[in-house]
């Protein structure tokens, strides 16, 4: 086996579970006569999603998209591309896309002027994590979870290198060395 890193307990899954609850209430608030199409960026928002979408009690649906910033490890590079792309049409939609984190804010940047081109009614964005010490396009989040400082973390579906997302709280790799 390889050396496991050390990780710690950023957020629980309580304060998750309730910051999802705040989050419901909001989009609920803007979107519950819209009929939105929420757009779930993968694979990281995957457990968020399904988390959010249970507690929505209105009418939207459901869609899924993959998107690749060529590179591997920590950092994204520039150059982000779409891997698995949506079947529903966008064009007069109200659209909220559902991600897990919004670092350099490259990929979310891609994926918002990739949708507007298509014409929505119109385009939120909803993070569940920032990390806005790290940006470097900027992007608005609509409705956000939780801030984090300039730290790699896992847990509730995001990875490192596809280990721990099944994790059901937010946690921090520590730096070795
Ligand atoms: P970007 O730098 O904003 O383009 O983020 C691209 C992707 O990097 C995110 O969608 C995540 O998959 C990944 N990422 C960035 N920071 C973290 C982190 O702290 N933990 C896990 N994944 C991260
Ligand atoms: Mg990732």
């Amino acid at each position: 086996m390889n050396s496991q890193p050390k990780l710690h307990i950023l957020f629980t899954s309580e304060e998750i579970e309730a910051k999802v609850k705040t989050l419901a209430g909001e989009i609920r608030r803007d979107y519950q006569d819209k009929h939105p199409l929420l757009i779930g960026v993968l694979k990281g928002s995957f457990m968020f999603m399904a988390d959010l979408i249970r507690l929505l009690d209105f009418p939207l649906e459901v869609e899924f998209i993959r998107l690749s910033s060529y590179g591997s490890g920590r950092e994204s590079s520039g150059k982000v591309r779409v891997v698995q792309g949506l079947r529903s049409l966008i064009k007069g939609r109200d659209i909220l896309v559902i991600e897990d984190i919004v670092d350099t804010g490259r990929t979310t940047g891609f994926l918002l002027d990739y949708l507007r081109k298509k014409m929505p009614a119109s385009v939120k964005l909803c993070a569940l994590t920032d990390k806005p010490s790290r940006r470097q396009t900027p992007v608005t989040i609509d409705y956000l979870g939780f801030t984090l400082p300039n730290k790699f973390i896992v847990g509730y579906g995001l990875d490192w290198d596809e280990k721990f997302r099944y994790l059901p709280d937010i946690r921090v790799i520590e730096e070795e060395g």
